[in-house]
């Protein structure tokens, strides 16, 4: 039997794109693999989070986590910051990874860096470095307040955090010698940096080790598990963007905690296209897209099955529709969600639970871990 480790960030406003694309997949892996599934708080903190609310979210993603179905019985459900193996992993793990892995990451760059830069601007300073001297360049960096990190341009304020947060979340899989990782599609990369992670560690330090080359070795290579039709749920308001917890407009996206007539509203007024009808090519409607990926992914059918049924029908019937199954399947989840949230003392006890079985794992592996470094053991 595998063993699963997986975790989402505990930020609140937990909503219909961490069901479908994170949580409701793991439940099903439950029978067939050992799963661990931690709250990522050592994660949250690389952006500034209220201590408070921080404690809070941690407990209200876990009662998610309860809610949508994963059993404490079965289940490991525990928050990263208390099993001090995760960060002193990252540390020996950081020490072997060069820094022109984490330079490749995209969603480093996106949230400070070069990609945040418009095209335009971008082919502007491309231009100017390439004439500019040595003191001008310097100038010029202080005056837009970045940064070079590992070769690209980074917001001076940026915390080492964010660039080293890979290391980490490679850190919090092989901790557990985990085989299997149920993520979206936004943080694949992030695994593939973890199997190289592993896989350098293990030619470096456990040569005699090779179970064979596909599974690693002292350090088994992870392997994604990617499920569901909608990994990826957009925006209501704009099918371009993904739905998140912080964008300004909550009718953008469906939380957990809505209650029935909350999704229903939210539904029916979700934009949609000119269309007269959902149609049968969609490829280029994101809004349409969208709304039927989720119809797809909530009804466990594909989405051709869904414009079989619904292609010639106009929205004023498929977003009533959609809206029905939405509720059908939230409405259980998110009263389940404040029944939980009643009991902290329960919730905190599960919690506790969850972190004894997960410190046996790691803190096994860390021993094993700090002999193969060389670090003397009194
Ligand atoms: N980075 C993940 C996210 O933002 C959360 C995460 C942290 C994670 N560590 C992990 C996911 C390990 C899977 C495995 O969603």
């Amino acid at each position: 039997m595998g063993r699963i480790l997986s975790g989402v960030q505990p930020t609140g406003n937990l909503h219909l794109g961490n069901y479908l694309g994170a949580i409701r997949n793991w439940v099903k892996l439950q029978g067939d693999y050992e799963c661990l599934f931690m709250l990522a708080d050592l994660h949250a903190i690389t952006v500034p989070q209220d201590p408070e609310k921080l404690r809070s979210n941690v407990r209200e993603t876990a009662a998610a986590y309860i809610a949508c179905g994963i059993d404490p019985d079965k289940s490991a459900i525990f928050h990263q910051s208390a099993v001090s193996a995760h960060a002193e992993l990252a540390w020996i793990l950081s020490c072997h990874t060069p820094l022109g892995w984490l330079n490749r990451m995209t969603q480093f760059k996106e949230k400070t860096g070069e990609e945040a830069e418009s095209p335009k601007v971008k082919l502007k300073r491309i231009k100017f470095y390439e004439t500019a001297t040595q003191d001008e360049i310097e100038n010029a960096l202080k005056i837009i307040k970045k940064v070079v990190v590992a070769g690209s341009f980074v917001a001076e304020d940026a915390p080492l955090g964010l660039f080293a947060y890979p290391v980490l979340m490679a850190a919090d899989i092989i901790v557990y010698k985990a085989t299997h990782v149920p993520v979206g599609e936004d943080q694949k990369q992030h695994l593939e940096l973890c199997r190289d992670i592993a896989g350098a560690f293990n030619r470096q330090y456990c040569q005699g080790y090779t179970v064979s080359k596909d599974e690693g070795g002292f350090f088994p290579l992870p392997k994604p598990v990617i499920m569901g039709e909608a990994t990826r749920v957009m925006s209501l308001k704009d099918g371009t963007k993904k739905m998140s917890k912080s964008d300004e407009s909550d009718l953008s996206r469906i939380n957990l905690t809505d209650d029935a007539d909350a999704i229903a509203k939210k539904f029916k007024r979700a934009t949609s296209d000119s269309f007269p009808t959902i149609g049968e090519n969609i490829e280029n409607r994101p809004e349409t897209s969208n709304l039927v990926n989720i119809y797809a992914a909530l009804t466990g059918v594909t989405r051709a099955q869904v414009l079989v049924e619904f292609g010639d029908k106009n929205f004023s019937v498929f977003k009533p529709k959609l809206a029905e199954v939405a509720v059908e399947h939230l409405a259980p989840i998110s009263s389940k969600m404040r029944e939980l949230l009643q009991s902290p003392d329960y919730i905190d006890k599960v919690l506790a639970r969850g972190v004894e079985r997960a410190q046996s794992i790691a803190g096994k592996t860390m021993k094993e871990v700090k002999d193969l470094v060389g670090f003397l053991n009194v």
